[in-house]
C-alpha cells in the first residue's frame, strides 16, 4: 500500500529490474524489456549467481491487488480503467512473510564461521594527505565558468551527462555499505513490531501514548519494510541482499523501549550520513537519501516519545560504517546461514558508567551504571516514582511523551567528568557470536567526541586495568559549531583512541585504525 500509485510503482519497479541483467552476468544482449508497466513482469527470480554459500531468494513479481484497485476505483467513482496507474503490478516488499512474530533472545550456539570478510588489505592505515590541489582552483564568485550544456543548466555536476540511471551498488565499498545498511532496516523492522507486540495498551497510555501513537509506530514498521526491499533491489537483488535475522533486546519496559530505539535510529540514520557523500554510485545514493530522510523522521519521533527535547543539535552527525557496525552487532543474536558477511571492523566495547538518566528529573544524579542489559545503546532504567520524570506533570521535570520538552536541568553539561569503561580485543561478538572484536590501536589517550559537524578530543585520564577490564575518565568538552549552538548535545559518539590528530566529517573512517575502543552512544542531551 505504501507503494501504490503510478510513479511509486513504476518506479520502483525500475529499481528492482533494472539490475537483473548486469547482476546474472550471461549473455549481456538480454533484451531487459524494461517496460516496468505490465501487470506481472517479473524478474524472475534465476537463483542466484551472486556467489552466496546457501541461496537466498525471496518473491520479486509484481502483482495488482484487483480488490484493492476495485475499492479505490469505487471510492473515487470512475471505472478502473480511468484511474491511472490502477493496473500496474506493484513490487512485493522483500519482507512480506515477516509478520513481528519471529523469535526473540540470545544465541546459545557454536559459529561456523568467524571474522569479517577480508582478502589482502594493501597497506594498514590511509595517510593524512594536503587537499586535492584541483578542488581549490575553482572560484565562487557569481560567474558562470564553463559553457552551460543546455539553456538553465550550470555546468558540472556528477551523473548529469544523460545516460540511464543504473540503481546499484558499483564497487565493495558500495557494497559493503548498503549492506550494513539492509541489516540496520532488517532490525528497525523488528524492533518497531516488536515494541508494539510486547506492551500492553495500558503500558503505553502510562508512557503518555495515544491509539494514534502506536498506529505511528506500526506505520514506521512498514517504511522499514519499504526501506529493506530498496536496500535490497540496490544490492543487486536476492545475490546480494541478506535475509533478515533474530534480535536480542535489551528493555523491559515501554520507557525504555523509546529510548533504545532512539539510540538504534540515531545509529542508523548517523552511519548512513558517514557513507553517503562517499558512495560510487550516485544514483543509490540519491535514493537513499530518500530513505534515510525518513529514518531521521523515526529518529526525533522516538526522541518524542521518551520525552525528549526532540532535536537539541543544528546538524546531525555522520559516523564510519564500522562504528555503526560495532553499535548495532551486539544486538543480533543470529542470522540464517545464506545471510551475507560484513567485511566491517567490531571493535572493543566502551561503556560510559555514569551515562546520563533520561528517565531522572535530575540527570546530575544519576548513580553508576543507570542502564538496562547490554551493549552500547542500552537505555536508561527507569527510577522510582518519586525521582523520575515519566508521567511528573512539572513542566521542565516531566519526560512523558511530547512534542517537546525542555528539561530545567539538562542532561548534561561541559565540565562534567564521564567515567568510562572498555573491554580488550577478542570478544565474539555479533550474530552467532561469528565477528571478532578488534583494535590496531596502541595506547589509549583520547577520547574523540563525533557530534554535529565536527570532532574534538579530551584526554583520557586516570587509566587502570583491573582483572582484565580498563576504566578511565574524562572531561565533557565545551565546544561549539557556531555561536549559540553548543555541539555536544543530543545522542552523540564517542570513542577512545590512541591519537588527538584531526578528522572532521568528510574523512572520519581514517581515524578507524587508531580507535581503542568505542564507539559508545552518549546520552548528552
Ligand atoms: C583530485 O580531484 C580530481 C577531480 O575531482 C580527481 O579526478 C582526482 O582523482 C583527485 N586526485 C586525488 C589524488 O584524489
Ligand atoms: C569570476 O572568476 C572567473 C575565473 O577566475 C573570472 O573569469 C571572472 O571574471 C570572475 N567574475 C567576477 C564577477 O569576478
Ligand atoms: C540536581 O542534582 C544535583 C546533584 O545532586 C544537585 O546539586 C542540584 O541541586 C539538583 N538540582 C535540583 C534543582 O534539584
Ligand atoms: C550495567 O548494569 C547492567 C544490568 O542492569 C549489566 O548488565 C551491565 O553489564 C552493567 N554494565 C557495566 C558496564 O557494568
Ligand atoms: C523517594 O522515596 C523513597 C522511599 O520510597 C525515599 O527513601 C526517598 O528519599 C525519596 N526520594 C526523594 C527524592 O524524594
Ligand atoms: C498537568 O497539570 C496541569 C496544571 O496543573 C493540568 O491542567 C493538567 O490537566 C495536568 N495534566 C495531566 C496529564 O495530569
Ligand atoms: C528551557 O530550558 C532551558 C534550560 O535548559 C531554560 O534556560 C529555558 O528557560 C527553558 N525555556 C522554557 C520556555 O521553559
Ligand atoms: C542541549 O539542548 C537543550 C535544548 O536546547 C538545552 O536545554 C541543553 O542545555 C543542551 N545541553 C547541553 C549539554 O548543551
Ligand atoms: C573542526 O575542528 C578542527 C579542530 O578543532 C578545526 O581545526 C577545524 O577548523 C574544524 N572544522 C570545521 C569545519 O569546523
Ligand atoms: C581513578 O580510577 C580508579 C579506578 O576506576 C578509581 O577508583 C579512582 O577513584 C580514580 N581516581 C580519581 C582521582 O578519580
Ligand atoms: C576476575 O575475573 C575472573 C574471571 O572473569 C573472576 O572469576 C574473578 O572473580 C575476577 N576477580 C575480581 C577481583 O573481580
Ligand atoms: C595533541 O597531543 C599533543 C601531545 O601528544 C599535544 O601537544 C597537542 O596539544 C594536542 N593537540 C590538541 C589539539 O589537543
Amino acid at each position: 500500500m505504501i507503494f501504490k500509485g503510478v510513479l511509486a510503482a513504476g518506479f520502483i519497479a525500475a529499481v528492482s529490474a533494472a539490475p537483473a541483467p548486469q547482476v546474472t552476468g550471461t549473455s549481456s544482449s538480454t533484451t531487459s524489456s524494461s517496460s516496468s508497466s505490465s501487470s506481472s513482469s517479473s524478474s524472475s527470480s534465476s537463483s542466484s549467481s551472486g556467489g552466496a554459500a546457501t541461496s537466498y531468494s525471496y518473491p520479486q513479481s509484481t502483482s495488482v491487488n484487483s480488490a484493492a484497485v476495485s475499492s479505490a476505483a469505487s471510492y473515487a467513482g470512475i471505472p478502473v480503467s480511468e484511474l491511472p496507474g490502477a493496473t500496474d503490478g506493484v513490487v512485493p516488499l522483500v519482507s512480506s512473510e515477516v509478520t513481528g512474530t519471529t523469535s526473540h533472545g540470545p544465541y546459545s550456539g557454536t559459529p561456523t564461521t568467524t571474522g569479517a570478510v577480508s582478502n589482502s588489505p594493501l597497506a594498514t592505515a590511509i595517510p593524512v594527505l594536503p587537499p586535492n590541489a584541483t578542488e581549490l582552483t575553482y572560484s565562487p564568485n557569481g560567474s558562470l565558468h564553463n559553457p552551460q550544456p543546455i539553456p538553465y543548466q550550470p555546468a558540472g555536476g556528477l551523473g548529469t551527462s544523460g545516460t540511464e540511471p543504473v540503481y546499484r551498488v558499483q564497487s565493495d565499498f558500495d557494497y559493503e555499505s548498503i549492506l550494513l545498511g539492509l541489516y540496520q532496516e532488517w532490525i528497525e523492522l523488528d524492533l518497531f513490531h516488536y515494541i508494539l507486540a510486547t506492551f500492553s495498551e495500558a503500558d503505553f497510555t502510562a508512557a503518555g501514548l495515544t491509539a494514534s501513537d502506536r498506529y505511528l509506530i506500526e506505520f514506521m514498521a512498514d517504511q522499514e519494510a519499504g526501506h529493506a526491499t530498496l536496500l535490497s533491489n540496490l544490492l543487486g537483488g536476492p545475490g546480494g541482499a541478506t535475509p533478515q535475522c533474530t534480535y536480542n533486546y535489551p528493555f523491559t519496559t515501554v520507557p525504555e523501549a523509546f529510548d533504545f530505539a532512539q539510540k538504534v535510529t540515531r545509529f542508523g540514520e548517523s552511519g548512513v550520513w558517514g557513507f553517503q557523500a562517499h558512495l560510487d554510485s550516485r544514483e543509490v545514493a540519491q535514493l537513499l537519501s530518500q530513505s534515510i530522510a525518513t529514518e531521521a523522521r523515526q529518529q526525533m519521533i522516538f526522541r518524542q516519545f521518551r520525552g525528549l527535547f526532540p532535536m537539541p543539535v543544528w546538524f546531525e552527525t555522520g559516523i564510519p560504517q564500522s562504528w555503526a557496525w560495532t553499535l548495532l552487532a551486539p544486538y543480533i543474536s543470529s542470522c540464517p546461514p545464506n545471510a551475507k558477511r560484513l567485511a566491517w571492523q567490531n571493535f572493543p566495547a566502551l561503556h560510559v558508567l555514569n551515562q546520563p538518566n533520561s528517565a531522572r528529573r535530575n540527570a546530575s544524579q544519576t548513580g553508576t551504571n543507570e542502564t538496562v542489559g547490554w551493549g552500547p545503546a542500552a537505555p536508561s532504567s527507569d527510577v522510582p516514582a518519586n525521582q523520575s520524570c515519566i508521567a511528573n506533570n512539572v513542566t521542565g521535570f516531566d519526560c512523558s511523551a511530547a512534542i517537546s520538552q525542555n528539561r530545567t536541568i539538562p542532561l548534561s553539561y561541559p565540565g562534567r567528568p564521564v567515567y568510562l569503561q572498555w573491554e580488550n580485543p577478542g570478544q565474539r561478538v555479533g550474530p552467532n557470536n561469528s565477528y571478532v572484536t578488534a583494535s590496531n590501536a596502541s595506547t589509549p589517550a583520547w577520547v574523540l567526541w563525533v557530534t554535529q559537524l565536527n570532532t574534538t578530543y579530551s584526554p583520557l585520564t586516570n587509566i587502570t586495568r583491573l582483572n582484565g577490564t580498563n576504566y578511565g575518565q574524562t572531561i565533557q568538552p565545551d565546544v561549539s559549531t557556531y555561536e549559540g549552538d553548543p555541539a555536544v548535545n543530543g545522542t552523540m559518539f564517542i570513542a577512545i583512541t590512541d591519537t588527538n590528530t584531526t578528522y572532521t566529517p568528510f574523512n572520519l573512517s581514517s581515524v578507524n585504525p587508531h580507535v581503542v575502543a568505542g564507539p559508545f552512544l552518549y546520552q548528552a542531551g
